[in-house]
């Protein structure tokens, strides 16, 4: 209010070509410079991120203070980042609104998928995006265990609902039959079952989607495939040379299948012995780094062993990591890479088509 009209449009100016990390578009054009005005001798400028990329707040807020900095040095500025809202559209033809399905896989059992699909949603949700996430390993959920979140699914509407888990909807084939029936679901059934999580469950409105996926076959990933577009997959990895054979062919499979590679995750990699704080790399070293580089994948960070975490995963406790400086930071690293990641991309490639806008 009563604000410079001229020095206004100046400020708009300087900073409207700055791209939104969802989209790739310019926040001028896309509405996002929601507000511009002064409070005790500093110019206030508010704008908006949608909680898609809400892992990239400081950075973008940063991003628009040096820019108002280096244009207009000798004013003081205070950013405010506050959620934009667009909302998700539908994907494909089953229904579900999310903005992102990215599928946690790697070629080998038990190197960590699980433990990096729940972190990595938490890590999402905690910085603050919608997120749901959907345990796609019929044969052995073990998403119930590592979670803690137990019961029965219930009905909403004429949908499924899914279970709670510190506000992210969570959805595993163990909430459905028992689990020494898991190991039936096959073929047809399997199909069926995976299109049931994806087109029945009362989703809501989701920025992520995260699955975490089977060990092994690519039954699941094709059945995905053919029933919504995938983002792409989040591939896991432990640094020894035969978990990285492995992991090329579960890249050669979700290839195979058109689901892109988001990045590669390096679980295990090293070890921090409690008693004398020395790091011993028991399955090697930097491994997944070398062959993300070689192959051209991204790599997105690493998450060492760590007793604890194990631990937690038994508790059904995994919230307990992102309070634990041995473990939360490589978490929240990679969520952040991987939006960061996505943003790069969609820089390069703005979305084209119209985005809704409200208010
Ligand atoms: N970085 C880690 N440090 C310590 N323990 C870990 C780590 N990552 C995973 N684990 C433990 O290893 C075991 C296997 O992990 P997880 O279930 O996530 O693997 P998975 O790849 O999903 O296995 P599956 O192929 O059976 O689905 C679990 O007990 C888990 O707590
Ligand atoms: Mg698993």
């Amino acid at each position: 209010m009563n604000f410079n009209p001229e020095l206004e449009e100046k400020i708009r100016a300087a900073i409207k070509d700055i791209k939104d990390p969802e989209s790739g578009r310019a926040i001028g054009g896309s509405k996002q410079i929601h507000d511009i005005g002064e409070l005790n001798g500093k110019i206030t400028v508010t704008v908006g991120l949608t909680s898609f990329c809400w892992a990239l707040k400081e950075r973008f807020h940063d991003t628009v203070k040096q820019k108002l900095e280096a244009e207009f040095g000798e004013l003081n500025f205070d950013v405010e980042v506050v959620e934009h809202l667009r909302p998700a559209q539908p994907k494909g033809q089953v229904g579900l609104t999310a903005k992102a399905v990215i599928a946690v896989g790697s070629g080998k059992g038990g190197v960590g998928k699980s433990t990096a699909a729940i972190c990595l949603a938490l890590a999402l949700k905690r910085a603050g995006s919608k997120v749901g996430l959907m345990d796609a390993d019929v044969y052995g959920p073990s998403v119930p265990h590592l979670t803690g979140v137990r019961g029965q699914v219930s009905k909403v509407g004429e949908k499924i609902g899914p279970l709670d888990f510190d506000g992210i909807p969570l959805m595993s084939i163990g909430f459905m039959v028992p689990p020494d029936e898991a190991v039936i679901w096959r073929g047809p059934m399997l199909h069926s079952a995976v299109t049931t999580f994806v087109r029945d469950v009362a989703w809501g409105d989701l920025d992520y989607l995260i699955i975490d996926m089977p060990p092994g076959t690519g039954d699941v990933a094709l059945s995905l495939s053919q029933l919504l577009p995938i983002t792409g997959t989040v591939i896991v990895c432990t640094p020894q040379e035969v978990a990285l054979i492995d992991a090329i062919k579960a890249v050669g499979m979700f290839e195979k299948v058109k689901i892109p590679i988001l990045g590669l995750i390096e679980n295990m990699s090293s070890f921090i012995c409690p008693d004398n704080g020395k790091r011993y790399d028991i399955f090697g070293k930097g491994g997944a780094k070398e062959y993300a580089q070689q192959a051209k994948i991204p790599f997105l960070g690493e998450i060492p062993i760590n007793i604890q975490l194990r631990e937690r995963g038994d508790k059904g406790q995994m919230t307990a990591n992102f309070d634990d400086p041995n473990v939360g930071p490589f978490l929240e690293k990679i969520a952040f890479q991987l939006c960061q990641n996505m943003a790069e991309t969609a820089a390069h490639k703005p979305v084209v088509a119209q985005l809704p806008v409200l208010g």
